[in-house]
């Protein structure tokens, strides 16, 4: 087996993607890595550090104040953001709702872009995030773009963020998903898009281990 194996998995928020990229690395015995999560600790520092979004000099420092790294442990995504775990504080609800401005960002896009692509070289890679199969990786051994219907992905979210946050609504999940569809796919730098060769898997009514299974039968005739 080729050792540059990259499978992109992009789509939509709270889709399953990392679910579904999670258990795939772990069958195939690839490296995970959630690009997302670099967005979200990029976003946890300036908003620690109260980085003015609309200064590019702030922006280029602070970005060179960044240093980020993965850790994986069981298929889970530890990252830390210079040597201390974010893991959890990334996913509360200050980060997700500021993290698709930043992501617009091009200064940001574009050094994390890079990074991405170093981590690729020469390993076999599971990828997600929403520009992997078009500007990360548009060589990737397969593309598969993920989308639900945003009320499921909404009851989702909800599920697993209440147990942390019991005081969180389905409507503020609800919005916060569909608010950042909307700036994910309407931004001017690297958009969400379907690249023309990604598969799309719509997972609404579908398992995780039916998941699991699509994307294995469209990955095992490419490995030998
Ligand atoms: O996958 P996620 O919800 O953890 O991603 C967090 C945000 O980062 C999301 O609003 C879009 C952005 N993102 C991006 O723009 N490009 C990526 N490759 C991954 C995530």
């Amino acid at each position: 087996m080729s050792n540059n194996i990259v499978i992109a998995i992009d789509g939509y928020s709270s889709c399953g993607k990392s679910t579904l990229a999670k258990a795939l690395a772990k069958k195939l015995h690839f490296i995970y890595i959630d690009s997302g999560a670099m967005y979200r600790a990029v976003t946890l520092y300036f908003l620690r550090n109260h980085v003015d979004l609309t200064n590019h000099e702030q922006i280029a420092e602070a970005l060179k104040n960044i240093h980020l790294n993965f850790h994986s442990r069981d298929y889970q995504t530890h990252i830390t953001l210079n040597d201390e775990e974010v893991s959890e504080e990334i996913r509360q609800m200050p980060v997700s709702d500021k993290v698709s401005e930043v992501a617009a960002l091009r200064e940001v896009r574009h050094e994390m872009v890079k990074q991405q692509q170093r981590m690729g070289r020469s390993k076999n890679i599971v990828m997600d995030g929403r520009d992997i199969g078009t500007t990360v990786f548009p060589d990737a051994t397969l593309k598969i773009f993920m989308t639900a219907d945003p009320k499921v992905r909404a009851e989702r979210r909800f599920k697993e963020l209440q147990e942390k946050n019991p005081n969180i609504t389905l409507e503020e999940v609800f919005e916060n998903i569909a608010h950042r569809d909307y700036q994910d796919t309407t931004r001017a730098e690297s958009p969400l898009v379907r690249a023309p060769d990604a598969i799309i898997l719509d997972n609404t009514n579908m398992t995780p281990d039916q998941q699991l299974q699509f994307a294995l039968d469209k990955v095992e005739p490419l490995l030998s």
